[in-house]
Order: C-alpha cells, then structure tokens, then sequence
C-alpha cells in the first residue's frame, strides 16, 4: 500500500484510492449527487427539527422546542375533553327517566355502551361475559325471569339484589324439606316424579298421583297449584324446560332437600344510580326484556 499514488484504472477510466490486495485495486468511485443532496438537505431539516420540537434530552428534562408539541399534553386534554362529554350525558341520564332514555337514540345508545362496560366489570364474574349464566346463576338473555323481565322489574332487582345485605332485598326462602326433615325421603322421590310430570316428561303415574295432595300442601303456595312460579317470591316456573339448578330427577330431589335460594348482591351504594338504569337497559336489551 502506498501513498499519493493515484491511478487511472484503464478499465473503467475511475481513480484508484491507491488501496490493493493482490493486485486488485479499489475504486475511487464519487458518490452520487442526488444522494448526497438528500444527505446535506436531511441535516439542514434536522437542524430546523431540533429548534422547533422537543428533541434533546437534558440533565432536567428535555428541550421542548419552538412549538412546545407534547402527545402527553394532547392525551391529557383528549381524555378531559371525553371526560366532559360524558358527563353531559352521564347528568341526562341521572334525570332522564326510562321511557325518556328508550325513546332518546343517542341516550340510549350511550346507557348501552355503559351498561354493557359495566355489565363486563361486575356482573360477568356470576352471570358470565355473554350473560348466559350457569348452575344456580340465572340467564339473563333468554324471556324467563324469576323475579320479572320488565325494565322497572329488572332496575329493581339490581338496585336492592336478591337474599342480599339490603334492608329493602327481594326475599324467598324454600324450605330445606329434605335437610330439615320436613318431608320424609319417599314424600321427596314422589314430588320429583310429580315435578318431572309437571315438566311434561314421562314419570312413574303412582308416585306422581300419591304426591299431587303433598304439592299442594308444601309447595304450591310459592309455586302455585299449576307450578307455573310465583314472581312474587321468585319461585319458579316448573313446568318449562328452563332450569335455574337443573331438570335431572336427582337435581330436582337436590333442590327438594336443600331448597337452596340463590344470592344475587345489592349495587345500590356500589355503582351509581346512572350506572345502574345503564344496567337495567342494558340487560333489558339482551333479548329477553319484556
Ligand atoms: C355474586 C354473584 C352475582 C353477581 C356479581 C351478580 N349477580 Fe345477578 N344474580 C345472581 C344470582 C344468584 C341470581 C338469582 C337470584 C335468585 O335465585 O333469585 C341473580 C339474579 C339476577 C337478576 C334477576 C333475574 C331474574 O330471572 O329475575 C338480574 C336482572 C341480575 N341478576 C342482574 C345482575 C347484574 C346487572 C349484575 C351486575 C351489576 C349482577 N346481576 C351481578 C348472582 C349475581
Ligand atoms: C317459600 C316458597 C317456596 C316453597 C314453599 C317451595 N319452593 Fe321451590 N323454590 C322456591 C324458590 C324461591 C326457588 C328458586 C331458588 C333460587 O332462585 O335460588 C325454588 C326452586 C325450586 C326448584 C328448582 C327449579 C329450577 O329451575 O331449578 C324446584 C325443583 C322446586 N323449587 C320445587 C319445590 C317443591 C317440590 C316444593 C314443595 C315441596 C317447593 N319447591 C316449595 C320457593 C319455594
């Protein structure tokens, strides 16, 4: 390698930096203009950038440029302005009553968002995501209710929930008839084949007719003589197929010696009134409202 030994390459009619590696030499090849151009333009344009935006950290902080631009700012004053436009709707809501909010699109179409956000947050964990409920957790989307289906019924039952904490809750107890020995377990096997025979499936005739006199005496003051339920004390229908703790014989006869009664919390205090006329429109909506 030696220096100020520059070359023509007679090939190419370019300069040779004087670099060689066994006997192949390096071209002294300019760059192009256009590239460089966009080169000195990109350090021209990001000196403009650094005067005008934040761009350089310091020791405190950083410099916040001519224009003092921050998407921290801009989030901060997107989330306020939100947060006012809901609170315009959030206090139509709060006065708004319920035949006013269905009738109102924009109204109801906002309880529904909230509703639905609020349905996610405290009422999925036992009712689950889609509402569809499990053993001993209603469904709220098909048309039966225990406790009634209208938007005021519906209201009702969240604001002061069901065997809950509330001075005001909806209340029923079903007598444990088995655990307490109030029936013995042959009256229970009947009432099972009567209650199955009520559900319009075949059951043993015997059992079923012995236990009509035992269904009238024990349970028809909550179920009523046909067994069609009483929303009054949220007893329910016994002769559809819909089952709040299941329809197998040995659910039935479970229920007849338990007599569970399912716990549903009060939200009044909770949630706010708004968020909770949110809720009753918004369960009300899911198919089954009445
Ligand atoms: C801790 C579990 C639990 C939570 C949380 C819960 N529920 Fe319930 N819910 C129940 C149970 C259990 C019942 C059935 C009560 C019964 O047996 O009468 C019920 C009943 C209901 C009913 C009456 C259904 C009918 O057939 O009449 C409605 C409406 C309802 N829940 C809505 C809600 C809403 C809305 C929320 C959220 C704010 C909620 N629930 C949160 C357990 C829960
Ligand atoms: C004091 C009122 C009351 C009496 C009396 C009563 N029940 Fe009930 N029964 C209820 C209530 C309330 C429920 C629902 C419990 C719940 O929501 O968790 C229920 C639930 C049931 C269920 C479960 C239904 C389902 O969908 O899973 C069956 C079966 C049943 N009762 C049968 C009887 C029989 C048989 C008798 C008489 C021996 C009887 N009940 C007496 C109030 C009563």
């Amino acid at each position: 390698m030696t220096d100020h030994n520059k070359e023509v390459d007679s090939h190419s009619g370019t300069e040779t930096t004087g670099h060689e590696w066994d006997g192949i030499k390096e071209l002294n090849t300019p760059l192009p203009r256009w590239w460089l151009g966009i080169f000195y333009a990109c350090i021209v344009w990001s000196i403009g950038y650094w005067v005008v935006m934040p761009a350089w950290p310091m020791i405190n902080g950083y410099t916040h440029g001519m224009l003092n631009h921050s998407q921290r700012v801009n989030v901060a004053n997107d989330i306020a302005a939100l947060k006012s436009a809901r609170h315009a709707s959030e206090s139509k809501l709060a006065s708004a009553s319920m035949d006013h909010i269905q009738s109102n699109p924009d109204l109801l179409q906002f309880a529904l968002a909230e509703g639905k956000a609020a349905f996610g947050d405290n009422c999925a964990p036992c009712h689950g995501s889609g509402a569809q409920g499990s053993k001993g957790y209603p469904n709220l989307n098909d048309d039966v209710w225990l406790w009634g289906g209208k938007l005021a019924d519906i209201q009702h039952t969240i604001t002061v929930g069901v065997r809950s904490t509330s001075a005001e809750t909806r209340q029923s107890q079903m007598p444990a008839f088995g655990k307490d020995g109030i029936l013995k377990p042959a009256q229970i096997r009947d009432l099972t084949e009567y209650v199955v025979a009520l559900s319009h499936r075949p059951a043993n005739a015997a059992a079923v007719k012995r236990a009509r006199q035992l269904f009238s005496d024990n349970c028809a003051a909550c179920h009523g003589e046909d067994g069609k339920g009483n929303r009054e004390f949220g007893a329910p229908n016994l002769t559809d197929a819909d089952w709040l703790y299941g329809g197998s014989p040995q659910e039935i006869s479970t229920q007849i010696y338990l007599g569970r009664g399912g716990v549903m919390p009060t939200w009044q205090g909770r949630l706010s009134p708004e968020t909770i006329k949110s809720l009753a429109i918004y369960v009300h909506s899911l198919g089954g409202g009445e």
